[in-house]
């Protein structure tokens, strides 16, 4: 049975740059409230027009291109995000379509942030089996279009960036190497912990004018639950990746964890008694890129020089939904 290797990775940011002093002219916040509880330090904003499929296209352009293949090697995309360019249809076949793939299935994934380790999980299953070989797994956040961006909605709008990463996932025979076993979870008990309750088609209408000024069509969320379930599931997901394959937090080079606030990733390798090296992190410079943000650190990790050759990388993520998960790859 063939595993499954990351054979490439890419990732593209928007060009603007929004700093924390740039979100004080917006609303009542401040650049030491954000460093000190986020650790971030400034976040990737879309310009006007440009959508997802165009940022996924970019992202993928660069992962095939490091992996050496053209967009016609692919047989299938998944694509993980919670913030589509269209209600109907999904992100992935504007993507397909960017890419010149007709044909081609085109998945969308919806796991809010764990829709990257989702993501590679339904790739790996599918090459596991025979079914695909060589498939383009992108998460891409569009996250500044819809956030309160006024006092009202501080909480939750300066955590958000815009971006997308991408991986190629290939077939391999090679022995040892890929993704060693992937883990997923869900607790839809949270559901309404971190959700967009609007536009809903449980109403009819989905919207209303009432809903527009209570501001119920911007995210929300229970930030302590949030970081108190962040805290605990993570670092369970990764024990529990590990111990499927019969290795502990010492063989691992590198974690890259959900970039979901510096403070929950500094408890998540608090837990596990990482060093600062086994642990990737870059929320500073992007803030919360939710489906995006495990892509956009693995292209980046790679780039560094993190990762070499039979290295043992874990990815972690835990979201809105509730869902978490987790994968062990052998690099
Ligand atoms: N700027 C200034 N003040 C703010 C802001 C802001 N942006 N946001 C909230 N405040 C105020 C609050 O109104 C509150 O004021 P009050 O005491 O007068 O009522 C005060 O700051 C403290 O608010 P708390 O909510 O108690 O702040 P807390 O220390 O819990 O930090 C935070 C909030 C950072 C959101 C924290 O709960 C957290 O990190 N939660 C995790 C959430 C997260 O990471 N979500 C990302 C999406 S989910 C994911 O990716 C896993």
């Amino acid at each position: 049975m063939p595993r499954t290797a990351i054979a490439g990775t890419g990732y593209y940011v928007p060009e603007r740059v929004v700093t924390n002093h740039d979100l004080t002219l917006l609303m009542d916040t401040s650049d030491e409230w954000i460093v000190e509880r986020t650790g971030i330090r400034e976040r990737r904003w879309v310009p006007e027009g440009m959508s997802g499929a165009e940022m996924a296209k970019r992202a993928s352009l660069m992962a095939l291109e490091s992996a050496g293949l053209r967009p016609g090697d692919v047989d299938a995309i998944v694509l993980a995000t919670l913030s589509p360019d269209h209600l109907i249809p999904g992100t992935g076949v504007f993507l397909q379509r960017e890419l010149g793939l007709e044909g081609i299935p085109a998945i969308d994934v919806r796991a809010q942030c764990s829709g990257f380790v989702y993501g590679l999980s339904i790739a790996d299953a599918f090459i596991r089996v025979g079914q695909y070989r060589t498939i383009l797994l992108v998460g891409v956040e569009i996250q500044s279009t819809g956030l309160d961006l006024t006092t009202r909605g501080r909480d939750v709008a300066v955590l958000f960036g815009d971006g997308a990463g991408a991986a190629v996932v290939t077939a391999t025979e090679e022995d040892g190497r890929g993704v060693l076993s992937t883990h997923l979870h869900a607790d839809g008990r949270g559901a309404e912990l971190l959700w967009l309750e609007f536009a809903s088609s449980k109403h009819h209408p989905r919207i209303t004018e009432e809903i527009l000024r209570q501001g119920r069509h911007y995210p929300s969320m229970d930030g302590k639950e949030v970081f108190r379930n962040a805290v605990a599931r993570m670092p369970e997901a990764v024990q529990e990746a590990l111990a499927a394959n019969g290795l502990g937090v010492a063989d691992l080079d590198l974690l890259i964890p959900h970039q979901a606030n510096l403070r929950i990733t500094q408890m998540v390798q608090r837990r596990l008694g990482l060093s600062d090296g086994q642990v990737m992190s870059n929320i500073h410079r992007y803030g919360n890129t939710t489906a995006a943000t495990i892509p956009i650190a693995l292209a980046e990790a790679v780039r560094e020089g993190r990762l070499e050759r039979g290295d043992l990388l874990c990815l972690v993520a835990f979201g809105s939904g509730f869902t978490w998960g987790s994968a062990v790859v052998r690099w």
